[in-house]
């Protein structure tokens, strides 16, 4: 079976006998957390190189915050934004996008054709029109020929503007007005947790630091009963700061405790939790353990990439961190 986040991020994160750790253990831990988030193999395309387009900065710290959390889960169409700026090398006037790194099993929801007026060469006559008319004719018949797209610009009154209006290109101007193509797709990924997020007044929470959580031992650990510790996701550590933009890592926090009779209010238990324990401690039947203490609610977070093509991805990942612990 497929290990959960949490467990494959304990395997990779907890400090132990790490000359024991075979290298197989951890590039294998590695790849199936790319495969959390959605890869087969990390990105090659290094941060420090580019610029991302303030759009897409824009839309990171929109929907995320500051710990990489994802704050607005609605706010976008699905789970990934694409950007794609131009790439067209002659000196048409002419763009070119390329599309090919959208996977085959994404689908497309909206899309964005963001395109700089740039100022000037108007006549006098022509300024007056305040508001000009852009429509963007998209090639459909026919895709083996596909032309791309077609960007026609008018006065309200139809007057053609071709000729006097132009656009920001790639080549010659600055890295902010670069033409630029965003799609809104989903992928279908979606998180495997079926838990309700019953919301009760009694989230018990320690904010222990990692060093201090690791030197109590199990037994202190099980007068406190079930609670949340902090479980930081350090993506330099991973070795993945290469191609993540933002965040630099988040906390994903992990649960521990023991969930023994009497179970309270505080330890979210279920109906169910609450009689396990009970048949626990009366030890009416046999082999029957203690309620598990587990991450009860689960949040989403947001990452912003480098692909392989240098474009810049946003992704929402969910059930990647633990908004609160109970006994299940
Ligand atoms: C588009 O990008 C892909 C992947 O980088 C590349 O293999 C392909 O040649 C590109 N297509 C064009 C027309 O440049």
């Amino acid at each position: 079976m497929f290990p959960s986040v949490g467990a494959l991020l304990l395997l990779l994160l907890c400090p132990g006998p790490s000359h024991g750790r075979s290298p197989q253990i951890r590039s294998e831990a590695l790849k199936r957390l790319l495969e959390v988030f959605g890869m087969e193999d990390a990105p090659q395309s290094p941060v420090a190189t580019r610029q991302p387009p303030q759009y897409m900065l824009d839309l990171y710290h929109t929907v995320t915050g500051a710990d990489g959390v994802t704050k607005q889960p609605e706010l976008l169409l699905g789970n990934t934004v694409r950007s794609f700026l131009d790439r067209a090398r002659n000196q048409r006037l002419e763009f070119f996008f390329n599309l090919s790194s959208v996977a085959k099993s994404e689908t497309i929801l909206a899309a964005e054709l963001h395109l700089f007026k740039l100022r000037g060469r108007l006549s006098q006559d022509l300024r007056q029109h305040r508001h000009l008319f852009c429509q963007v004719y998209d090639w459909t018949q026919n895709k083996e020929s596909n032309k791309g797209l077609l960007v026609i610009v008018q006065t309200l009154a139809g007057h053609k503007l071709h000729n006097y209006i132009r656009f920001a290109t790639g080549r010659d101007h600055h890295s902010s007005k670069h033409p630029m193509v965003v799609l809104f797709t989903d992928d279908e990924r979606r998180g495997t947790a079926t838990f309700t997020s019953r919301e009760t007044p009694f989230i018990r929470e320690v904010t222990l630091h990692d060093k201090a959580s690791q030197s109590r031992n199990t037994r202190s650990a099980n007068l406190l009963g079930c609670l949340r510790y902090p479980l930081y996701v350090d993506f330099e550590e991973i070795g993945w700061s290469g191609w993540i933009i933002s965040p630099r890592g988040y906390n994903a926090y992990h649960c521990k405790g023991a969930c023994v009779f009497p179970l309270g209010q505080n330890m979210r238990p279920t109906n169910h939790a609450t009689v396990q324990s009970i048949i626990n401690a009366l030890k009416l039947t046999k082999g029957v353990a203690t309620p598990c203490c587990i991450p009860d609610k689960l949040f989403s977070i947001n990452l912003l990439y480098f692909d392989d093509d240098e474009n810049v991805v946003l992704k929402q990942y969910d059930d990647m961190v633990a908004g609160s612990c109970g006994c299940r």
